[in-house]
């Protein structure tokens, strides 16, 4: 099968030395880039800026913005079978990228931020899409509520929940894992690779696809 994985932040320019950002380090993401990879499957990984290693034998795009991470996706998603977005995608941008770095004064200033285009949803909303499509939800708060919410209006298959007090920036993580039909699996707390691991063998399995002489996929659970 041939994964697309989105991985690490996004930088959105405030001006040329400038830009806001969020502390994902990538990890989880590559390392579903390398489980999968491992278990003999082909990967392509879109990645933020982070100070990893892609894995051997992988597809790499290196993307800053949320709109090159963007059309990264929509260029390869459908030349894929499972797509794993696990990014930390800005939600805002600057209205307006200044072209020269705007000058310290002693007043304030006010940023106007707008928000970014939302990938997941947008490759959710595709009624012709063949891939599995894999979201990641991470939350401070109400994790199971505020992830359920997030599968139905980005109309994902999976939801990847995890508390970010838990994931950010360190190599372990705890998981709940969503599914569609309303199923939900735990996985508690373990390293990464274990996690990304297991998290690969979920994906396969419900991804298993079945087609019929016109091309027409079903997804179902084996
Ligand atoms: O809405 P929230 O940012 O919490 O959703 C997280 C999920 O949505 C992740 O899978 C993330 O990769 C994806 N996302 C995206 N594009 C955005 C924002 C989030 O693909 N602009």
């Amino acid at each position: 099968m041939t994964f697309l994985i989105t991985a690490g932040p996004t930088r959105e320019a405030i001006d040329p030395v400038r830009y806001i950002s969020n502390r994902s380090s990538g990890k989880m993401g590559y390392a579903i880039a390398k489980a999968a990879l491992d278990a003999g499957h082909k990967v392509t990984l879109i990645s933020g800026p982070v100070n990893l290693a892609p894995p051997r034998n992988t597809k790499f795009i290196s993307v800053l913005t949320s709109d090159e991470m963007f059309d990264a996706v929509h260029r390869h998603a459908d030349t894929s079978d499972i797509c794993v977005l696990c990014a930390a995608v800005a939600d805002y941008k600057p209205a307006q990228v200044s072209p020269v770095k705007i000058k310290k004064c002693a007043d304030g200033i006010s940023l106007e931020l707008i928000p970014t285009r939302d990938i997941l949803q947008s490759l959710g909303e595709r009624g012709d899409r063949k891939f599995l499509l894999v979201g990641f939800a991470a939350e401070t708060d109400h994790l199971e509520a505020n992830a359920t919410e997030k599968l139905r209006r980005k109309n994902c298959d999976i939801i990847v929940a995890n508390d970010v007090r838990v994931g950010m920036e360190t190599d372990q993580n705890e998981l709940v894992i969503l599914f569609r039909d309303g199923e939900m699996k735990r996985i508690s707390r373990a390293p990464k690779q274990f996690l990304a691991c297991e998290l690969v063998k979920i994906f396969l399995k419900f991804a298993t696809k079945r087609f019929d002489k016109k091309d027409v996929m079903i997804t179902e659970r084996t």
